[in-house]
């Protein structure tokens, strides 16, 4: 045995190859499974047992020689074989440097999550829309101010096909296709079209909420989001609805959050009054359940939108809202731990 070992050295040593192609043939003939040193290994169980210290040594020296002079030889060829993938299996695993989610994503997750837990659905409409979907379908009057070519951006040639302004067209898509009950969340891309600055962007996120059923309330909506809020933002959260107007809700508000920082005291990011507003809401207009095709006198709804942004602003402190979509590693590194 040893004997044979050592002979198989001596031609390995003298192995020569003048392509890849050879170099693999070699490969095959004394590496691979019914190559001659595996089965030499193989052989090993026959060794008497006083012999087998000093031949097993000797077969790994054979084997880890051979390996070595068939790298060898493929360093000579390696860098013209081409079709050849080198990988390699000794480089360890880690550290991998990993990313980090972005805090707008992380936003949206959790906010998906919470209206997930009380039954809402995802739902996802197009970035770009149709006029009838972002506006009439949603009671916008034919000269209502939000249709102005100062808010809209509109894809040229197609004075319909616009860039939506806000996600409630996704009520619209899921309420022509689906009679109540309708549950739905619905995050997304908006636009709009406002000069670039630290409070104000040409595109932000949103995330629409819609219940149609029957005898939905208003004390439905307003339990649905206190209950967010304190998800949310924390259990000792409070919230207040003001009046307000949207074309597509009636009665509507707006709901603020007792300030995330000075818990309600008044501090510079409330202004002093203790309170920061959050999201648009309000019972479903009967004129948009009648526009999407479902019964205004059988059913009932409340809906509300929400911008991601401004909830992470509230949730991070973050001063400007460029940073979300400047991509800076520095900045998104620090939401590492968030993930
Ligand atoms: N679409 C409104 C906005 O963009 C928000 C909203 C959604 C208000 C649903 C009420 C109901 O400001």
């Amino acid at each position: 045995m040893l004997e044979k070992i050592k002979d198989m050295l001596a031609e390995v040593e003298a192995l020569q190859a003048k392509n890849a192609e050879e170099i693999e043939s070699l490969r095959i003939k004394y590496l691979s499974k019914k190559g001659l040193i595996t089965s030499l290994m193989a052989d090993f169980r026959n060794v008497p047992a006083e012999q087998k210290k000093e031949v097993g040594m000797k077969i790994n020296e054979l084997k880890n020689r051979a390996l070595e002079k068939i790298n060898e030889l493929r360093e000579t060829f390696g860098t013209d074989d081409k079709d050849e993938c080198i990988i390699d299996i000794t480089r360890t695993a880690y550290p991998v440097a990993l990313g980090t989610r972005h805090p707008l994503s992380i936003v949206k997750n959790e906010i998906i999550d919470i209206f997930a837990r009380l039954g809402f659905s995802l739902a996802e409409g197009p970035e770009v829309e149709d006029d009838w979907h972002v506006f009439s379908s949603m009671n916008f009057a034919e000269d209502h101010p939000a249709r102005d070519m100062q808010d809209t951006f509109f894809v040229e040639a197609h004075p319909d096909i616009i860039l939506r302004t806000h996600t409630s067209s996704v009520q619209s898509r899921v309420m022509e296709k689906q009679q109540p009950p309708v549950r739905i969340i619905c995050p997304g891309r908006v636009y709009r079209n406002e000069a670039v600055s630290a409070r104000a962007h040409c595109f932000f996120h949103q995330v629409e909420g819609l219940y149609v059923d029957e005898d939905v309330s208003f004390t439905d909506l307003k339990q649905v989001l206190l209950l967010f809020a304190r998800e949310m933002f924390g259990e000792d959260t409070q919230i207040r609805l003001r009046p307000s107007y949207f074309p597509f809700t009636e009665p509507s508000a707006e709901m603020d959050v007792s300030c995330t920082l000075c818990k309600g005291q008044g501090c510079s990011m409330c202004k002093g009054s203790g309170w920061l507003e959050i999201l648009g809401c309000g019972m479903v207009h009967p004129n948009v359940l009648e526009l999407n095709g479902i019964d205004s006198t059988k059913y009932k709804g409340y809906a509300f939108g929400m911008g991601i942004e401004r909830i992470a602003n509230l949730k991070y402190q973050v001063k400007d809202l460029r940073m979300f979509s400047e991509n800076d590693v520095r900045f998104l590194k620090e939401f590492e731990a968030a993930n």
